[in-house]
């Protein structure tokens, strides 16, 4: 079987149910509030498990009661969990208020998911160089993700969410680099990169940072993916694409289906995407799967909870 390993945060979710979300300075009453286990790294490890990866976590909890939140899901989905540190101190904590709309605002108090730096991804390197698929995110310390994109000798998908500083040489090795529309523009407003309304120009500019391919994620209109000797249909007199050079941006629609929550939305994209890259799909298939992935878990309150298994049915695009 082939292997997926994340190396990222783990959180416990307190998630507020809110009518609108607070303008700043305001307060507002919430609906309800639920305790539910997340993080970036830890939701797309249990997506990728879920549809049938063989898929390892490198993380961290912390030693205080929102621990046992976090690992049930993990646990369940059958991730591999023997590279997942407790440590002294508070395990990560994401504060979310989700509201009528289903949009959701996230602040994460990292806590333990701190500890995964540069040395504890070098106590599993020989876990991290031997998956197919390495995913990272920016949930945890730049020296742990950049770590992790260096010691992988398969494929790196580096999902810079939220995004952080990385290296030039590791944004180089993403395979592919996976933002959304913010994070798209936050990344190239800090390389003094020009951003556009066009999310063709925008999935442009990206590669022009250096990574080897890119996934763009649009929420409701779906995803743009640029991938080296992919012309993606174009018509004839369009780009020149082979091995190693670039085709033209593909865009891939998703499924359109009622939000409640879609949190974790993006969690889910990246964890299929990584399943079906290991399972052998070109990038544009995975994305093409991905955003029927994405889409069936905004249909359902929270992050894990909200996640297919390869028995469900996913919703289908709408000819
Ligand atoms: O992407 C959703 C996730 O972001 C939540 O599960 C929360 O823990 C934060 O990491």
């Amino acid at each position: 079987m082939t292997s997926i390993v994340v190396v990222g945060s783990v959180n416990a979710d307190l998630v507020a149910r809110v009518p609108a979300q607070p303008e700043p300075g305001e307060t507002v009453l919430a609906d309800s509030m639920t305790v539910l286990a997340g993080g970036k790294g830890a939701n797309q490890a249990v997506v990728a498990a879920r549809l049938g990866g063989d898929v390892a976590l490198v993380g961290a909890i912390g030693s205080d009661a929102f621990a046992a939140a976090a690992l049930p899901g993990l646990r369940a989905a059958g991730v591999d969990l023997s590279a997942v540190a407790t440590v002294p101190g508070p395990t990560g904590v994401a504060l979310i208020s989700v509201d009528d709309d289903g949009e959701n605002t996230i602040v994460v108090v990292p806590g333990a998911n701190a500890a995964v730096d540069a040395d504890a991804v070098e106590r599993h390197r020989d876990l991290v160089a031997g998956a197919d698929v390495v995913v990272v995110q920016g949930e945890i310390p730049v020296p742990g993700s950049t770590a992790a994109a260096r010691a992988a000798r398969g494929r790196v998908l580096l999902n810079l969410a939220p995004v952080v500083p990385v290296p030039a040489d590791v944004l180089a090795l993403a395979d592919p680099l996976v933002v959304n529309g913010g994070e798209a523009e936050r990344l190239l407003a800090e390389a003094d990169r020009p951003v556009s309304d066009s999310p063709l120009a925008v999935a442009l500019e990206l590669q022009a940072l250096g990574p080897r391919s890119v996934v763009l994620t649009l929420g409701a209109a779906g995803a743009v993916v640029l991938e080296p000797g992919h012309d993606g249909g174009a018509p004839a007199g369009g780009t020149t694409s082979g091995p190693g050079v670039l085709g033209q941006p593909v865009v891939v629609p998703t499924p359109h289906v009622e939000a409640v929550d879609t949190t974790g939305a993006g969690d889910a994209f990246v964890g299929a995407l990584a399943y079906r890259i290991a399972v052998g799909d070109s990038l544009v298939d995975a994305a093409r799967v991905a955003v029927r992935v994405g889409a069936f878990s905004v249909a359902t309150p929270g992050a894990q909870p909200s996640f297919p298994t390869a028995q469900d049915e996913l919703p289908a695009l709408r000819a």
